[in-house]
């Protein structure tokens, strides 16, 4: 049976500010063996990794990220809001992430934050990021945006691609298929394990998100979902050990 991947959620984001190097770095080190990040687009197009649509919550600055040139944006500390250790450190580029990355054959879940603002070409670009590094292998490209996801196949139909959704959908696996998605990325409160069985069956395996209790990471294991999204890669490395 191939391993579970542990995604670390934005990093170690349990004890590292989200989306940052210092988050990424300490996912690995943690025992994650794959890393879920959400990426927007700044004014001059360059894919930056952070959640929020706003610059304001994990930097402290005003407005959009949409409205900054990456230069602006590099100067922003998006570190010190989590703790004055993490001071400087800077909202990241997507190919930093590749970077660090590649060499340990890490899965990367890129997470297009499309849904309510709709960056130009970001498919395109983040596809190209990718094959720049010749990193297709180890992508998964996620969104709540699904015609965003059918665009992604339409660009590299190689390129693997995980459904977002929170809960009540009628055989999701299905509604997968008709969006050329491989992998559900659904609420783990929303997946049951006959569920899985039978979305493995259709060839679409889960990506729960985010499971941060010891008890649903252990049904989730043994639910034999693909992957499991979480703040805490430590203890699900743990598990995953012990099982
Ligand atoms: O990809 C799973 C999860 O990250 C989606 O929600 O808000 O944490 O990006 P959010
Ligand atoms: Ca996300």
């Amino acid at each position: 049976m191939t391993q579970l991947i542990n995604f670390a959620h934005r990093g170690a984001s349990a004890v590292c500010p989200e989306n940052t190097m210092a988050a990424f770095a300490k996912g690995l080190e943690l025992g994650a063996t794959g890393i879920e990040t959400d990426v927007q687009m700044t004014k001059d197009g360059r894919l930056v990794l952070i959640h929020d649509e706003s610059v304001t919550r994990t930097t402290g600055a005003k407005g959009l990220v949409q409205d900054y040139t990456y230069e602006e944006l590099s100067k922003l500390d998006a570190g010190s809001w989590f703790g004055e250790d993490f001071h400087g450190e800077r909202i990241p580029l997507l190919e930093e992430l590749l970077e660090l990355t590649k060499s340990h054959g890490t899965i990367i879940n890129i997470e297009l934050k499309n849904s309510i603002i709709q960056y130009p070409e970001m498919e395109k670009r983040v596809i190209e990021a990718v094959s720049h590094y010749k990193m297709s292998e180890q992508i998964v490209i996620s969104s709540f945006n699904h015609y965003s996801l059918v665009e992604c196949k339409n660009i590299d139909p190689e390129i693997r691609t995980g459904l977002l959704y929170g809960e009540g959908l009628y055989k999701p696996w299905e509604y997968a298929k008709l969006a050329k998605a491989d992998a559900l990325h659904a609420d783990h409160r929303a997946v049951l394990p006959e569920w899985v069985t039978e979305a493995k069956q259709s060839g679409v395996v889960y990506h729960p998100w985010t499971v941060n209790t010891e008890e649903r990471m252990k049904a989730l294991i043994k639910a034999e979902v693909a992957g499991i999204i979480t703040d805490y890669p430590d203890v699900l490395s743990r598990l995953l050990q012990t099982k």
